[in-house]
């Protein structure tokens, strides 16, 4: 069998919710534990750096998410788990991407168009002062922090295409330069029917405010999950389970026989404070153990250290390798 390198990063930021988990995070881990695939997953604590976050926020968040990863059940004898910062091998790799990379390719990005437009309004006579070079470059470090590593397939949302198309473009323009030397990596978007419901029915989002936090206590979780909207329909009448935000949480954690069931009960009528009961001891039963793993694994940095130390050591000897041909490839070195 041949074996597929699949790698995605994952940018330090804020509180992960229940649509994290069920939306990115588990699809992510299941990829990994495929047969034939080694997986690579990276904090991209330098591409965070583009907002000027403060230090101690880079710091939190990372950690967190470092601990939110493997308390979800990212096993780190499986999937190469570092820290971007770490390889230094990934940032003299953006260099020398950034010498085949054509100014116009950049110029056409949509987070640096979208940037460019809105200062376009506030200071048409020099819109591009107010730009940052980071979030310009971005995405020629994305094609570093993939290309660095060979990798045959990069999960990412939609949002991200055409990053990915950027990184395509570089390795295909390297190649062309200097000879066959990158994988071209593939795109890989997670088919994931209907995205995680909300407490107000929407789309479980940060920015509608409408999350339900994984790791919150179980008093706060069982204070959100009765806060879910749902209609005044009388206990006995029978419910529409498919509008029904409650309906729309529970059925991604548990089995399929229960799916079903609750289906049923939903049919001949259930009362929704029996319904939030179940919900929050069903989410309580299965977050339960990953909240207490959380705790412990955020109180302890020093184990989260050796353990992302021990991917860097991993990742960095498949960098270097990279490395060493590009560098002769270019004539950095004989
Ligand atoms: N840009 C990605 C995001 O915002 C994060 C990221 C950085 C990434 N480097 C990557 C994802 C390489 C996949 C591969 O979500």
């Amino acid at each position: 069998m041949t074996i597929k390198r699949v790698l995605t990063g994952v940018k330090p930021t804020g509180t992960p919710h229940l649509g994290n988990w069920v939306g990115g995070i588990r699809p992510a881990l299941e990829l990994a534990s495929r047969p034939g695939t080694e997986a690579l997953l990276f904090i991209a604590d330098a591409h965070a750096l583009t907002t000027l976050p403060s230090p101690e926020d880079v710091q939190k968040s990372v950690y967190e998410v470092a601990a939110t990863w493997l308390a979800l059940g990212l096993d780190p004898a499986r999937v190469l788990f570092y820290r971007q910062s770490r390889i230094p091998e990934d940032f003299e790799l953006f260099w020398i991407l950034t010498c085949v990379t054509p100014k116009g390719l950049m110029n056409r990005a949509h987070a640096y168009k979208a940037l460019a437009a809105e200062t376009m309004e506030k200071t048409p006579e020099d819109p591009d002062r107010q730009i940052l070079m980071g979030v310009y470059n971005y995405p020629i470090l994305m094609a570093a922090d993939i290309l660095l590593f060979q990798a045959h397939q990069v999960p990412v949302g939609k949002d991200q295409l055409q990053h990915l198309e950027i990184a395509r473009d570089l390795a295909g323009k390297f190649n062309q330069a200097y000879g066959e030397t990158f994988v071209l990596p593939d795109p890989l978007i997670p088919t994931q029917a209907e995205p995680l419901v909300g407490l107000d029915g929407r789309k479980m989002s940060k920015s509608y405010g409408n999350t339900i936090p994984l790791f919150a206590p179980s008093e706060v979780l069982r204070a959100l999950v009765f806060k879910i909207q749902t209609n005044s329909l009388p206990s006995e009448a029978p419910k529409d389970p498919d509008t029904c935000a409650l309906f729309g949480i529970y059925r991604h954690f548990v089995e399929e026989a229960e799916v079903q069931a609750m289906r049923a009960r939903y049919a001949a009528g259930i009362g929704w404070g029996e319904m939030k009961t179940v919900l929050f001891q069903t989410l309580e039963a299965v977050l339960a153990p990953k909240r207490a793993l959380y705790q412990e694994l955020i109180a302890d940095k020093k184990r989260l250290d050796k353990l992302l130390e021990n991917g860097e050591d991993k990742a960095r000897a498949i960098a270097r390798e990279t490395l060493k041909t590009v560098r002769t490839k270019v004539g950095l070195w004989a």
